[in-house]
């Protein structure tokens, strides 16, 4: 399966990277191919025109913005599943993994996403994570059931995205299952008939 990875955090001294780097290496060991889209990379402007949008913009930003979307919006025709990698700001989902999310919607169709939320606090996130449920949905990439929270972020991976902690060194299979079951589910679905393609 491929998979996209999305880290939607763009502070400089983010946790996120290391709870991407974790993410990749489960995704990785269960032999999908993955790929990352890092929002502070991607350094996007908050929005203005969405992908559609851009395609057809014969301006400079929008040729500016094509070239850096145009990797993004192959790998997410190809996508089997999305992993929407969250911190929690103020209850709620950061700003930049909206802005992120919020470039694309027909692209997303037809295929599942898994939350991975965390904090440096002990609730790992989940506030953020039941509004980026509803985004999800809205957007056409409705998430799996269960959820991977990680509280004290800090503690539980290291700068390198290694396990930490008992819980999250073996407490995780569940969700990665569900996740692999989702997206072969849904990829026997587009085979027997392809909606983006009808
Ligand atoms: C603007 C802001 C708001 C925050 N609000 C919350 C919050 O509501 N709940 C929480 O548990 N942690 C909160 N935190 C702490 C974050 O969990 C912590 O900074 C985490 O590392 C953020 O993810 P990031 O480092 O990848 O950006 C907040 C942090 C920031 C910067």
């Amino acid at each position: 399966m491929v998979v996209a990875v999305l880290q939607g955090s763009v502070r400089s001294e983010r946790m996120g990277d290391r709870v991407a780097k974790w993410v990749i290496s489960q995704l990785k060991a269960r032999g999908h191919e993955v790929v990352l889209v890092d929002a502070a990379v991607l350094d996007l402007p908050l929005l203005d025109k969405m992908w559609k949008e851009l395609k057809r913009g014969s301006d400079a930003r929008s040729a500016e913005l094509r070239g850096k979307l145009r990797p993004v919006a192959e790998l997410y025709a190809r996508a089997d599943g999305f992993v929407i990698v969250s911190g929690e700001y103020n209850h709620s989902v950061p700003p930049a993994l909206t802005n992120l999310l919020d470039y694309f919607l027909e692209e997303y169709l037809y295929r599942p996403s898994a939350i991975v939320c965390y904090s440096t606090g002990g609730y790992g996130g989940v506030r953020a994570a039941m509004q980026l449920r509803a985004l999800l949905a809205e957007v056409g990439m409705s998430s799996i059931p269960s959820l991977q929270a990680i509280p004290k972020v800090g503690q539980a991976l290291s700068v390198d995205g290694l396990a930490l902690t008992q819980a999250l060194a073996e407490g995780t299979v569940q969700f990665f299952d569900e996740f692999d079951w989702y997206m072969a589910a849904l990829a026997a679905g587009r085979k027997l008939s392809d909606p983006r393609r009808n």
